[in-house]
Parts: structure tokens; sequence; C-alpha cells
């Protein structure tokens, strides 16, 4: 049975012609990047180009990109980097409820180590308060990591404020950007952030493989030791396949970011429409901001209709969508997102996150609508 994929906010296909800039780099291009001979300079040649490839996307310069092993990597290198680097400065961190937990678990280990964290409460939407913000800061607060686009519910917070906020204290400030790549335009020469966090699967390319932003003047104490790959900031020879995957998926989205965006568009309302066709409006509840939003990202409470139901009814249909977080569902937790957004027990317990990508069709979107009309009308009458 080929399956409804509606989950790309976990992760996405890796697209072929991504497949094919790989390939090279496991056979014929196979030296290391470290190495003085020619083959060694094959696969840093490939690294340079895609270093300069991604960091022309991201608006930043090639040498500001330290490539990871993805998103959780970076964070944990912003997160502790950061931490480190300052420490003589002070042991304050901000971050919010409803990071991922690539954040919140570097945090709370963090925590241990003696830092002091505050985990800024959000609005029902999802949006951190500035006022909450400018209150937490301290004399003694070193980093703030905010996240750019949540990854249930799709809400964005305000870098900008946020950012400048920061700079006006001197505060290091990270964004972990996982979902927002490819998905708006990201200008780091213009955006007040100093460290921020990559993933290549997100965006068509393979797993394990991110990157994180380092402004210059930003210190972080690397936190891997071993050969001076990443000019000492990340040792390790570098998975030179994954990177060209990366910086390939990168080209691709780039040139039809503007497309991607208008699609994304569509398809969320098509969704809402038919769902308002087929049950009525009042009969679901769409969780996080109705502006301040990526369109890729839909999360819907069908109260009366407990999460575990709908995906279970959903799974045998064909249909894959999530609970929240790729790391939570599966386990019959609220999620901490929905729970920092304060929404109700029942609208809590019966949200389901929609998540959209290149391959998905308004046909798909059409079946799915309707079987969920299904699920939904055959498990309230019963
Ligand atoms: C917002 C966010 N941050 C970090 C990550 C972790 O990224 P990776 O899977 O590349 O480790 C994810 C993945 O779900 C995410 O959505």
């Amino acid at each position: 049975m080929t399956i409804i994929y509606l989950d790309y906010a976990a992760t996405t296909p890796v697209l072929p012609e991504v497949v094919d800039a790989m390939l090279p780099y496991f056979t014929g291009l196979y030296g290391n990047a470290s190495s003085t001979h020619s083959a060694g300079r094959e696969a840093r040649a490939a690294i340079h180009q895609a270093r300069d490839n991604i960091a022309s996307f991201v608006g930043c310069a090639p040498s500001q990109l330290v490539f990871t092993s993805g998103g959780t990597e970076s964070n944990n290198m912003a997160l502790f980097g950061a931490a480190a680097a300052q420490a003589g400065k002070g042991k304050h961190i901000i971050t919010t409820q409803t990071e991922h937990h690539a954040v919140l678990h570097t945090s709370e280990h963090l925590e241990k180590l003696g830092y002091e964290v505050t985990y800024l409460p959000v609005d029902t939407t999802g949006r951190i308060r500035l006022d909450d913000l400018q209150q937490a800061l301290r004399p003694d607060t070193i980093l703030i990591s905010i996240m750019y686009v949540n990854n249930e519910v799709g809400t964005m917070q305000p870098l900008q404020q946020i950012g400048e906020l920061a700079r006006s204290k001197g505060i290091i400030f990270h964004v972990d950007a996982v979902q927002a790549l490819g998905h708006i335009p990201i200008d780091l020469n213009r955006l007040p952030v100093d460290l921020m966090s990559f993933s290549a699967h997100k965006l068509h390319g393979p797993k394990g493989i991110g990157a994180l932003y380092i402004a210059k003047h930003a210190k972080l104490e690397p936190f891997m030791y071993g050969g001076n790959q990443e000019r000492k900031r990340r040792a390790g020879t570098e998975n030179t396949a994954a990177i060209a995957g990366f910086s390939k998926a990168v080209k691709i989205i780039d040139s039809n970011m503007y497309e991607m965006q208008q699609k994304m568009e569509k398809l969320r309302l098509e969704m809402v429409t038919r769902l308002e066709q087929l049950l009525g409006i009042e009969q679901f509840v769409i969780n996080g901001h109705p502006v301040e939003r990526l369109p890729h990202i839909l999360n819907i409470s069908f109260p009366g209709v407990s999460t575990e139901s709908m995906l279970m009814n959903l799974d045998l249909e064909g249909i894959a969508a999530a609970s929240g977080s790729a790391c939570t569902s599966g386990s019959l937790e609220v999620s901490h997102v929905l729970k920092a957004m304060k929404l109700s027990e029942e609208v809590m317990k019966s949200a389901v996150r929609f998540s959209f990508g290149l391959g998905t069709t308004s046909k798909e979107i059409e079946i799915t609508a309707h079987k969920i009309a299904t699920i939904v009308n055959r498990i309230r009458n019963n």
C-alpha cells in the first residue's frame, strides 16, 4: 500500500537528485578530506563547495558554518559550547518551555552542571511575550536560546525583537531553525542572531547531517575533541557524502522556495476548508498562531477523539501523521508544547500534527480530510 505521508516535520524523503549528488563520495571519491593527496583534495573541494553554497543560502560567510551530525548536535554544541565559553561571565540561561528536547534536555543537563535556566512561558498560540523575556534578563545572563519555528504547532517566535534585545545587552542569542530552513528565507547578515542550528533531513536532504552557524564574535568551547576538522570547532572526519547531499537539497529548495511556500499555504487552506465542509467549523480546533506560523505544520484537535485513536485509525487507512515531535510520539504523554500553551485537556488529548512537503498533493489532502471525517463521526457516535 502506498501511504499518504503527512509527517514531513519529522523527516522528508531524500530527493533522487540528492542521492545522485551523494553517491560518488561513497565509492570513487571516498578520500578523507584531511588527507594531503589528490583523493583528499577532492573530498575537501566538495566540502568547500557545499559550505559556500549553504552559507550563501543562509546569508553568512562559509567560515561561520560548522557541519554537525544534525539539529540535535548543533543545539548541543550551541548550548554547551556557549555556556562553557562564558562561564566566567555568568551562569544564567534563558530558553522557552516549547523548545525541542534537543534544547530542553541539554538545558536540564546544564542545570545539573550548575547553570540556572529560565524556561519562558508562552501564550495560547505558542509565542513568548517580550515582556517576560525582558523581565527574565539578569546581569549574569549569558545565553538566550529560542527556536524560530515550533516543530509541533508551526508557531514562529519574534526573532528580530528577541535578537535586538539580546544584542543590546551583549547576550549570545541561539536559534534552533531546524523547522525554518527551506521554508522561509534566512539572512544571517541581517538577523541579530549569534548561533543558528540547521538539519538537512527536514528539507529532503539526508539524515545525520546539519550545521551550526557561529557568528564571528561568538565564543564557543568545542565539545568534541580529536582532529583539527572544522577549524578545531568540531573534531571528526567529515561526512563528505552527506555534506554534498545537504548542499544539493539546499540548491533544489533555493530555486523552489517561493513556489513551495505558496504550495504549503494552499495545501493548508485546502485541508482546513475540507474539514470545515465535512465536519463543521466548530468540530475541530487549530492549534498554534493564526498568522505568525509556517504553513507546512498544521496541528489540529478533534475533541472527543483521542490522539492515539486518530493516529491509529489514520495509520490503518495508510495515512501517516504525528502526535507532536517524533521523539515523544508513541508515548501517551501529552505534548510539553501544548501543555505550555495551556490548552484545555480535551484539546491537548486530541491533537494531531499534519505536516506537508514537496510530495504532498491536493488529492492526498482531499482523501485525508474524508478519512478524518469518517473516523471522527464513527468514534463520536459510538
Ligand atoms: C525544532 C527541531 N530542533 C531539532 C531537531 C533535531 O534535529 P535532528 O533530527 O537533525 O537531530 C528537530 C527534529 O525533529 C526539530 O524539529
